[in-house]
């Protein structure tokens, strides 16, 4: 099956459309010859968000009085791309990612003159000083790391007291559920057995320690017991509908990726790697077997429409304290005190 689009064509078959989108999820471990997440920086990672959606949330935030920002895990840069315009003329923005490759990329792409650098470090050590930034803010890298509150920790002392913090990140699980247009066709044991391989997967990755990729849902929590304040959370307003003939530039990107993935068997096609998360999550042998049939076999349903919602939530919590006044609050006692690196 085809998706019209003049060259190349990307192919996206019925078994891709039936899980829809699993964003920002990288599933293999890191290794030295494939830099973390490379296989999901493809042009998909523009369709994440609304841009009337993300001024919005730049007015509410008042983002537009940040003169100092720090992107954590900033990869090659699709976030702090679409944050930069909506910050304060003249703001300066670091990125930081531990791939230096990743870093290099996130340059070019950014190519801000002298309002954009980037460093390579780790999120949760990072070699910045305490309250140096009016906004420190992530997209998808907390579902990745087994530790999400030691990067928050980071992110909060490098915040200048009364300063930003801002995660945008996931509850992947929904996003691996088989819902859809597709699902009224599907028997419902498989439905259920597909469902089951979801949760096993997504548990037994967070067990074996490479990240919660229902992030999204623990860090309202996680800001308020690290003493951020004002706490507020908003969904993404973006869907990834598919409607065949499947024309639309998002829809030609994600049928893209879906594509790239598969003939590499990377991201949802690793096959050793979901078995692992899958045996980890308490799924036998035989069950992944079966799964695993399903999830790449040829009796899939055909040409099916989705609306294509996902779960992206974007968090925001103040660090207590008015800008620079040096005053070390309980709440701030609290944020600093936090054991986490
Ligand atoms: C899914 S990508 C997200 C990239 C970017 N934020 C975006 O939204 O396009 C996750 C990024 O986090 C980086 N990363 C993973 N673990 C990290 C760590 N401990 N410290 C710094 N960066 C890390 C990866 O190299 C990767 O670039």
């Amino acid at each position: 099956m085809h998706v019209s689009h003049p060259h190349p064509k990307p192919r996206i078959d019925a078994r891709s459309r039936a899980t829809v989108f699993v964003m920002g999820i990288r599933m293999s471990e890191h290794d030295s010859t494939r830099p973390h997440s490379s296989e999901y920086f493809g042009e998909e990672r523009n369709f994440f968000w609304n841009a009337d959606f993300l001024d919005l949330m730049a007015a509410r935030l008042a983002l537009g009085r940040v003169r100092r920002a720090a992107d954590l895990g900033c990869g090659v840069g699709h976030w702090s791309a679409l944050l930069l315009p909506r910050l304060a003329p003249g703001a300066s923005l670091v990125g930081i990612d531990r791939e230096p490759r990743h870093v290099a990329d996130y340059l070019a792409r950014l190519q801000g003159g002298g309002r954009v650098e980037a460093l390579t470090a780790d999120a949760r050590h990072l070699p910045l000083p305490d309250g140096a930034f009016d906004l420190a803010t992530c997209q998808t890298l907390l579902l990745h790391l087994p530790d999400p509150e030691a990067a928050l920790a980071e992110m909060i002392r490098i915040t200048a007291p009364g300063g930003l913090v801002l995660c945008a990140e996931p509850n992947n699980l929904v996003a691996r559920l088989p819902f859809g247009g597709a699902m009224v066709e599907e028997p419902p044991d498989r439905l259920v057995r597909r469902s089951e391989f979801a949760w096993r997967q997504v548990l037994g990755r967070a067990r074996r320690g490479k990240g919660a990729e229902y992030v999204g849902e623990l860090l309202p929590g996680l800001f308020a017991r690290l003493g951020l304040e004002d706490v507020k959370v908003w969904l993404s307003d973006k869907a990834h509908p598919h409607i065949p003939p499947f024309s639309s530039p998002a829809e030609i990107a994600m049928a893209a990726a879906w594509e790239r993935w598969r003939t590499e068997g990377v991201g949802p096609y690793e096959r050793a790697e979901i078995r692992d998360n899958v045996l980890a999550g308490g799924g036998s042998e035989s069950f992944f077997e079966a799964a695993w049939r399903d999830f790449v076999g040829e009796d899939a349903p055909g040409d099916a429409s989705a609306a294509g919602g996902v779960l992206l939530y974007l968090i925001a919590g103040r660090r207590p304290g008015r800008r620079r006044s040096g005053a070390s609050s309980a709440p701030e006692r609290r944020a600093n005190s936090a054991p986490l690196h």
